[in-house]
């Protein structure tokens, strides 16, 4: 039977760990504090947190709720539910997701890197940690093994299955990175400073915020919570009948924004600390925080460091595992091909995809300085998260939003809610999630598309 071959979580907790794992990522540990550095400090939390819990969470529900009624991957479930044409959304979710974990995968393996230098290596007696992260990351030799190892990490838990690999391996994973990143913010707020850190980060500038911060902050809300790709999709079609889905998705957008908070709280304290400036984009973790660490004397700053980037490789890797399930379910539910196999094959092909963008960070200059758009020369690696990251998401979210209003319809959605959430029907949940979706998020995510694409491809200001 195929419903059971396909693989089902054990229970609520271990669809939680998965859910909470896919979407606690870099995202949250490496990207949300530099962008809300960069853009306003708390002027951008506010915002962020509105796109979060107003317009991302009714998606999340929408995907769930889509993954288990069909029991299929996102391609199966839109060709279900809406005929055959839908598919492609499904389609185009499962190629963003590929493309999302081939260069994902490779700061993952800088992270993993890092972890290995600071903890084995002398990293932390570096004269400039700006040229160090340059060179390094431009080194072919250290990126090819330490990101092919994270991508062996990745398949052998997606090649375990829904229970033995994902489950199990989330359920000890999350837990450890919610201790560290506790112990580490402890530590971080008895530093000198610290609280020119906090200050930065939660009293709002807003004479930052720009039209750009808006769709930043709606792309980094539908990256974090891992949304507008099908990866709740394919893990909706693992979770039980008997689950409450709204409650869910609350408890696991809750879980991504308090971890992307907590970084902040962790990581602006540490660069104030420092006398560092939190704009430093990209390398804000990879530059500013070995640093920090450097000052807290050698054994406390291996300790530390080493804990951090552990971190963030706990992190990335219950990310990854969800981005790779993705294109696995489809080619085992839809081709019935056994997943070991799919899942070694996938890895490979995705791994050889991600490499012009390992080369493009300085190793080889024709992708370095790939393409000229949005009056910036961009690398490979930038082009792939424009494209796929940026501007797929949202399409993707925006679409299903779509979907879900006008085609599969709002009586299905609430028929499928109520397994496990016998009062949805009436209540003022199912009201907030069909005005989400049917009018809201379509109007605001539609709108920052075009406002992404006329500003981040065209270099058109539309706010003046
Ligand atoms: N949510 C993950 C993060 O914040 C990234 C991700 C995106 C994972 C899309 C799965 C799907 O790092």
């Amino acid at each position: 039977m195929a419903s059971t071959q396909r693989g089902k979580f054990s229970n609520r907790i271990g669809f939680l760990a998965a859910a909470a794992g896919s979407a606690v990522g870099l995202g949250n540990i490496w990207k949300f504090p530099y962008e809300t550095g960069a853009n306003g400090g708390a002027a951008f939390l506010i915002i962020y947190l509105f796109c979060a819990f107003v317009i991302a969470m009714p998606i999340m529900v929408a995907e769930i709720s889509m993954g288990r009624n069909s029991n299929l991957n996102p391609v199966g479930a839109f060709k279900k539910l809406g005929g055959k044409r839908w598919g492609l959304v499904g389609l185009i979710g499962i190629i963003a997701g590929i493309m999302i974990l081939s260069f994902y995968n490779v700061v993952a393996g800088w992270a993993f890197g890092y972890f290995v230098q600071i903890t084995f290596g002398d990293l932390l007696s570096q004269a400039s940690f700006g040229s160090y992260f340059e060179n390094y990351i431009a080194d072919v030799d250290d990126n090819l093994i330490y990101s092919f190892v994270f991508m062996v990490f990745t398949a052998v838990i997606v090649a375990g299955g829904v229970q033995k690999g994902i489950e199990r391996s989330t359920k000890i994973l999350m837990p450890a990175l919610v201790i560290i990143i506790v112990g580490l913010i402890i530590y971080s707020l008895t530093l000198p400073n610290a609280m020119k850190g906090i200050e930065f980060y939660l009293i709002p500038d807003f004479t930052k915020v720009t039209g750009g911060t808006f769709y930043k902050a709606l792309s980094q809300a539908f990256f974090s919570l891992s949304l507008g790709m099908g990866a709740l999709i394919t893990y909706g079609s693992y979770f039980s009948k008997k689950d409450n889905i709204v409650s869910s998705a609350a408890l696991v957008t809750a879980a991504d924004i308090t971890i992307a908070f907590l970084a902040g709280l962790l990581i602006f304290p540490l660069v104030f600390s420092q006398g560092l400036t939190p704009t430093a984009g990209p390398g804000l973790v990879f530059v500013a925080l070995p640093g920090v660490f450097e000052s807290m004397g050698p054994i406390m700053g291996k300790i530390f460091g080493g804990s951090f980037f552990l971190l963030l490789c706990f992190a990335a890797l219950t990310s990854t595992i969800s981005l790779l399930e993705v294109p696995v379910s489809y080619i085992t539910d839809e081709f019935k091909k056994p997943r070991k196999a799919t899942v070694a094959i996938l890895a490979i092909i995705i791994f050889i995809v991600g490499l012009p963008s390992l080369f493009s960070n300085g190793a080889v200059k024709e992708l370095t300085e790939f393409v000229h758009y949005g009056g910036e020369t961009k690398s490979f690696m930038d082009l792939v998260i424009d494209v796929f990251s940026d501007l797929a998401l949202p399409v993707g979210g925006f679409l299903t939003a779509i979907f879900v209003s006008y085609k599969w319809k709002t009586r299905n959605l609430a028929n499928e809610i109520e397994n496990g959430h016998s009062n949805f029907r009436g209540s003022i949940e199912e009201k907030f999630v069909n005005v989400m979706l049917g009018v809201i998020s379509p109007l605001v995510v539609g709108f920052i598309i075009i406002v992404t694409v006329l500003e981040k491809f065209f270099d058109y200001s539309v706010f003046g």
